[in-house]
């Protein structure tokens, strides 16, 4: 469209300019000759008249007429016209007291004696231009019009080469434009499809779904995000039916062993009084191991679904020297040397209850897994803005290819030795989900058979921190 009119603007603004050139020139030498003639007209020198007339006539090129006031030919330069009377708009206006006129005609077109008279100077259907300039006499009246007849047929035919030109340029431009239109559009519009066919899949529930990344545009780094989210959901998704499925394994175990106790008291008729009492202790103990599981997964589906945080400063050193504590009678009864150093009083910003959870489930991993006569020292130091907690062992050590999983759920290195002492293979993974709402971070460094350390850093509370 904006093409269209630029085309049409710049023929209309040419033409303009090549008509206004041309008429301005020809009006010129109307008037030149007017005034030529208007002297021989006035001597009545016929032969002067006659050779200015001639020669104004551009080798046949033009013509030229000189009409007396009463719009009678007194001289042609084709000689055909002489005598006869010549009269257009543009002659009428002059006679009535214009210098000059000019106007354009199709020779083609118009009456027939005007296409006769003009006959045999150009071709049918060419058009003219007609200029009539005053002749005046020395005292300034008008004694005679001039006719100064000459074709623009060559300036019609210029405009249509130039339209012609345009037009093609025009096709051409909008071809191109088309195309590369397309094309663009086409590498929006493809990695959109896909885009959009991908999330269509992924709304169904159809979690593999990827896009090709092609590229290295906008659109490649969406469909870059799109698949690294696809890639985390499915894994989310899967770790999510993997947890329901191993939450399911751990509660049928407790389930079965109590159904087999429980079956054997009941068709077992009649039982000794002491072996009854050792089989409901069993049950009682499998009893308490369920208990330990569903509260496990309760504290691990609050932490999911947002827990809710008891902040208060509170005293890390304290804290640790608490849960060594409560946990050394076990540590005597294993045969483990339990120690704790505290260097300096710490404030941290937390959860008490968590945080006791936290230190007593890395200490009483440490006792778990170390046999008779090692040793666990806890420490607590800080570095930076950060209190350190380390709790070192002379264990069983991890296998290094079961480090990365330690903390998560239900991972145990050893399953028959994690029953054996009571545990769920959830304590880790609460712990770092405690130590994560802190804000803190929780490591694990160990070599096989020599021993494990966790180290915990807190970031210590705003009071500390501006010391
Ligand atoms: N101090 C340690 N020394 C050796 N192995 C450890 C230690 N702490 C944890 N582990 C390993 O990490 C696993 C996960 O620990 P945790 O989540 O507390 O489960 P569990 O209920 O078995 O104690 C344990 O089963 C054990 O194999
Ligand atoms: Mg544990």
């Amino acid at each position: 469209m904006a093409f269209c009119v630029i085309g049409y603007s710049l023929i209309q603004l040419v033409g303009e300019y090549l008509f206004t050139q041309r008429t301005r020139d020809d009006q010129r030498i109307a008037d030149d000759l007017a005034k030529d003639c208007g002297g021989y007209l006035v001597a009545f020198d016929a032969q002067g008249l006659y050779d200015a007339v001639t020669q104004g006539a551009l080798e046949g090129q033009t013509r030229v007429l000189v009409l007396d006031r009463l719009c009678t030919v007194q001289m042609d330069s084709e000689s055909r016209l002489n005598g006869r009377r010549f009269i257009t708009a543009e002659i009428e206006n002059v006679l009535e007291g214009a210098d000059s006129d000019y106007g354009f005609y199709d020779t083609g077109g118009g009456s027939r004696w005007f296409r006769a008279a003009l006959s045999g100077f150009s071709g049918a259907s060419a058009m003219t231009g007609l200029y009539a300039s005053a002749i005046t006499n020395a005292s300034g009246s008008l004694s005679g019009v001039l006719v100064y007849i000459s074709g623009v047929q060559e300036i019609y035919e210029s405009l249509r080469d130039i339209q012609l030109k345009i037009l093609a340029w025009l096709l051409i431009v909008a071809t191109a434009v088309m195309l590369v239109n397309a094309l663009v559009l086409r590498t929006i519009t493809r990695p959109i499809g896909e885009l959009n066919t991908g999330i269509a899949r992924m709304s169904q529930g159809d979690l593999s779904a990827r896009v090709v990344v092609r590229g290295n545009n906008e659109f490649a780094s969406l469909a870059k995000a799109f698949n690294s989210m696809s890639e985390r959901l499915e894994q989310l998704d899967k770790s999510r039916s993997q947890f329901v499925s191993n939450a399911s394994h751990e509660l049928k175990t407790p389930l079965s062993t109590m159904k087999i106790l429980i079956e054997t008291l009941m068709y077992q008729d009649p039982m000794d009084p002491g072996m009854t009492k050792e089989f409901l202790t069993d049950v009682n103990k499998e009893i308490d191991r369920l208990n330990r599981i569903v509260s496990d997964l309760l504290t691990l589906v609050n932490i999911d679904s947002g827990m809710k945080m008891n902040l208060a400063d509170l005293d890390v050193g304290a804290l640790l020297m608490e849960q060594v504590k409560r946990l050394a009678p076990l540590a005597r009864e294993n045969g483990i040397e339990l120690d704790c150093a505290v260097k300096e009083p710490l404030e941290v910003n937390g959860d008490t209850l968590k945080l006791q959870q936290v230190l007593y489930n890395i200490i009483d991993n440490a006792i778990k897994y170390t046999p008779r006569g090692g040793e666990v020292h806890c420490t607590l130091n800080r570095a930076g803005r950060k209190a350190v907690i380390r709790v070192a062992d002379s264990g069983v050590g991890i296998p290094e290819e079961d480090l990365p999983h330690i903390f998560d759920r239900f991972y145990r290195v050893d399953k028959a030795r994690s029953r054996e002492t009571g545990g769920t293979g959830l304590g880790l993974s609460i712990v770092k989900q405690f130590v994560l709402l802190h804000g803190g971070t929780i490591d694990a460094k160990s070599t096989l058979g020599k021993g494990t350390t966790f180290t915990i850093e807190l970031p210590l509370s705003g009071k500390k921190q501006e010391e």
